[in-house]
Parts: structure tokens; C-alpha cells; sequence
């Protein structure tokens, strides 16, 4: 990718892809200040932006907070690029296919639980921007506020180039591997592993197998960061280390390529001379990572009861009131259950925040049937929700001694406000129609 070739999509079909993918380098570390170069010397020293940067590139900043936001808040990078980004013609209106923006207005907020088989299979030659199927959200994406939850179903490589100017991508494999072919270098991101790509930032997804399913968080709001960790200490969670950027490596194409970029929820459509993805050096701290889903450190209880899942949470975008998240991204990761006379699948509950709930592999400890990888459910505000009667039969009755739970991995992007469906998410043919039956059979056991 560093020699300045004509590597594109096609180059990477049949295994090529998953070959590059093995022999990746990454900088590691969530937040810091990289600095890459595919060519030695392209890196300017002691400065961002010289009368003549090195090598003959163009300088250029991107920006992914207002510029004078809260040094601990602030994420900018420099790009050192063939062409600058501006070298582009003007951008047309595209169809938006199954993608849909904040704010939902195509249904009404329903405060039932919901859940969703898996997405059916796409047509042949469905990249994973074709593939992208979303299943509401809410917030005001031209606000800045507020999330979409996104699936995706794809079989084909993207020769395209796509970014999100709404707001940053958190991608949640589920089946098949991606190869993200970014402007600041390559990721390959498996079933779990997350990648996120910050907002702005052009990328294609290449295949690593011949399909792929998933889901996506796109955050309106501020870029998702580590939560903080109070009495838990310095340490636990998902750890700064574990994060891993790319290092810089570029393509050096003349010739036609099509830019997507969506911008206040509608996708448009610009054929560059060139590729975008020609960034020879970079450093900062706006950009993309992927992250093993089984380095999280997990907490819980060595006593009794258990924490509330926001124990769970990988990565969170604050709001501007403390504590109150935009959207959390929570992951149920294999782990101990230890907690005596204690109750110890997922209690019943009803929370103010908004819950949707997706899985990678396995199965989830409160749901025993029903709930399954590349599914979905949402429980939206208020909405009582818990174990299903044969997990509370079950877990009522448990000789409670030490088990593991390592048969499964579920997540949750877990928002403060009610995720209004899309049409096609409220009409789909894959909702389930019977889901509250999971709740129907558990009976009164109270004795005066
Ligand atoms: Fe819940």
C-alpha cells in the first residue's frame, strides 16, 4: 500500500485482503498523539503546516471537535496527502437506499419491546454501503446530538469510498471479517472486534470473507471515549493499550473514484481524478481504531447483587449533563459469576435510558431462546424488560456456585432518548411478532 502502486478493491479480492490484513502494524493506545509516515521524512518536524511540507504533499487539518474545545476533549488530526482534499468537484444527490437520518419522523415512538431476526440475505454485489440498513434512532444528527442504530449485510468489496460527515461510525462485526482501508491506513476488524471511524474520515470496507453482517452506532454527539473509572482505580475495563491506529499507507491512483459522503442524512456523490485515500503521513488524535471485545477487563461483584451493566461500558460519548450519556457502547464479555444469594442473570428493570441490544455469538444469559446473533431488540425508555420465565425458572433454582458464562458475547448501545424505528424497521418482515411472549408465562409465586 506505501509503494505509491494502483491498489484498489480488486486487488484485494480473493484472499488478498485477509493476506494484507495478517501483516498489519498498529500504534497503540486510546487518544494519544500518534504520528505515521508510509515514507520516511514525510512527517514534518516542529511544525503542522511549513512554507513547503516534505516531500511535495499538501497539509492539511481535519477536525473533529471545534477547534477550541477542552484540551482533554479535543481531536484533531494532520494530514500530509498527495492532493489536498478540497481538489474535488461538486457532489450530486445520491438515493440514501436503507439509510435513514435523525430525526425519525417516519413512525411514532413505540414504547413496545421489540426484537428482530437477523437481516435477510442482500442481492449479489451489495457493498457495505449498499448493505447499510437502518433501524432507527434519534437525536438531531445536524445538531450534533443523539445516535442511529444501523445494520449491515453485504458481499461485496466497496471500490467506492464513503464518509460520514453526521457523525462517527462504531462498527460491530458479527459475521465476516472487514478490511477498513482508511485514510490514515488499514484495519481489519473481526467478529468481536469493534472499529470505529471518527467523523470525516473517508474509508472503503473491503471483505475479508464472503459476506458479512453486523451492526453499526453511528454517534451524532461527542466522539465516544473511555468512561471514567472512579473507585475502580487506575485500571479495568477496556484499557487504553488495547486500542490499536493504523499506521499511515496510502494510494497514489489517477483515475476515476467515486466519493461518497453523507452529509445531514442524505448520501451525494462526487467521481474524483484521484483516490482520496493518498494521506502519505498523519499524526493526531482523530482517528480510527479497532479494539478485541475479549480484552475488556471485567468487573462484577465478589459479594452479592450485581452491578448495573454500565459496569459494561467500553466506550462512552458524554453529554453535557454528568453522567448522562449520549449513547454508552456496553459489552457482555465472558465472565465469572460469583455473587452469593444473589440473582444472577440481568435483573427485571425499567431504565430511563434506551436500550438496544445486539449478538455476536452465542447466546445472552437473560434470553434463552429467541435472541440470536445478528438479531436485534430494543427496549426503549421505560419499557419493563428482564429474563425470560425459563432463565428466571432457572436462575431462581441454581445451586449457586462459582460459573462461568463464556458461551456468548452481546452488546448494547445503550442511549438517553427513545430510538424512534425507521418504516422499514417498524414494517420489517424479520420483527419478530410474538416477542412478548417471552414475558407471559411467569406466574405469581406470592404467599401472604
Ligand atoms: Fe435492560
Amino acid at each position: 500500500m506505501s509503494d505509491g502502486g494502483t491498489s484498489r478493491a480488486s486487488e484485494f479480492e480473493r484472499g488478498g485482503a485477509r493476506k494484507t490484513a495478517a501483516g498489519l502494524s498498529y500504534l497503540t493506545g486510546f487518544g494519544n498523539e500518534h504520528a505515521s509516515e508510509a515514507v520516511p521524512g514525510a512527517l514534518p518536524e516542529g511544525r503542522n503546516s511549513p512554507q513547503r511540507a516534505p516531500l511535495g504533499l499538501y497539509a492539511e487539518q481535519l477536525s473533529g471537535t471545534a477547534f477550541t474545545e477542552p484540551r482533554a476533549h479535543n481531536r484533531r488530526s494532520w494530514l500530509y496527502r498527495i492532493r489536498p482534499s478540497a481538489a474535488h468537484p461538486a457532489f450530486s444527490r445520491a438515493g440514501n437506499g436503507a439509510i435513514r437520518t435523525a430525526p425519525f419522523t417516519e413512525s411514532v415512538p413505540d414504547p413496545n419491546r421489540l426484537r428482530w431476526n437477523p437481516l435477510p440475505e442482500p442481492p449479489a454485489g451489495t457493498d457495505f454501503l449498499a448493505g447499510l440498513w437502518t433501524l432507527g434512532g434519534n437525536g438531531d444528527a445536524t445538531q450534533r446530538t443523539g445516535m442511529a442504530v444501523h445494520l449491515y449485510h453485504a458481499n461485496a468489496s466497496m471500490d467506492r469510498v464513503f464518509s460520514d460527515a453526521d457523525g462517527e461510525l462504531l462498527i460491530v462485526p458479527e459475521r465476516g471479517g472487514l478490511l477498513l482501508h482508511t485514510e490514515f491506513g488499514l484495519l481489519p476488524v473481526e467478529p468481536s472486534h469493534v472499529a470505529l471511524i471518527p467523523r470525516g474520515v473517508r474509508f472503503r470496507v473491503l471483505l475479508l470473507d464472503e459476506s458479512a453482517r453486523g451492526y453499526v452506532c453511528e454517534n451524532y454527539g461527542a466522539p465516544f471515549q473511555l468512561p471514567d473509572l472512579g473507585p475502580i482505580g487506575a485500571n479495568g475495563l477496556a484499557h487504553a493499550r488495547d486500542f490499536r491506529a493504523p499506521v499511515a499507507a496510502y494510494e497514489d491512483v489517477t483515475g476515476p473514484v467515486e466519493v461518497v459522503n453523507k452529509f445531514c442524512g442524505n448520501l451525494w456523490t462526487a467521481t474524483y481524478d484521484h483516490s482520496p485515500l493518498d494521506v502519505v503521513a498523519w499524526h493526531g488524535n482523530h482517528v480510527p481504531y479497532i479494539y478485541d471485545l475479549r480484552r475488556f477487563n471485567v468487573i462484577g461483584t465478589i459479594s452479592y447483587d450485581h452491578p448495573d451493566p454500565s459496569i459494561f461500558t467500553v466506550l462512552t460519548s458524554p453529554s453535557d449533563t454528568p453522567g448522562l450519556a449520549g449513547v454508552d457502547f456496553v459489552v457482555f464479555a465472558p465472565r465469572w459469576l460469583v455473587g452469593e444469594d444473589t440473582f444472577r442473570p440481568p435483573y427485571f428493570h425499567r431504565n430511563v435510558m434506551s436500550e438496544y441490544m445486539g449478538l455476536i455469538e452465542g447466546a445472552y444469559d437473560a434470553k434463552a431462546e429467541g435472541f440470536v446473533p445478528g438479531g436485534g431488540s430494543l427496549h426503549n425508555m421505560m419499557s419493563a424488560h428482564g429474563p425470560d420465565q425459563e432463565t428466571f425458572d432457572r436462575a431462581s433454582a441454581a445451586e449457586l456456585k462459582p460459573q462461568k458464562i463464556d458461551d456468548g458475547l452481546a452488546f448494547m448501545f445503550e442511549t438517553r432518548w427513545p430510538v424512534t424505528l425507521t418504516g422499514h424497521a417498524a414494517g420489517a418482515d424479520h420483527l419478530q411478532q410474538r416477542y412478548d411472549d417471552v414475558w407471559q408465562g411467569l406466574q405469581p409465586h406470592f404467599r401472604a
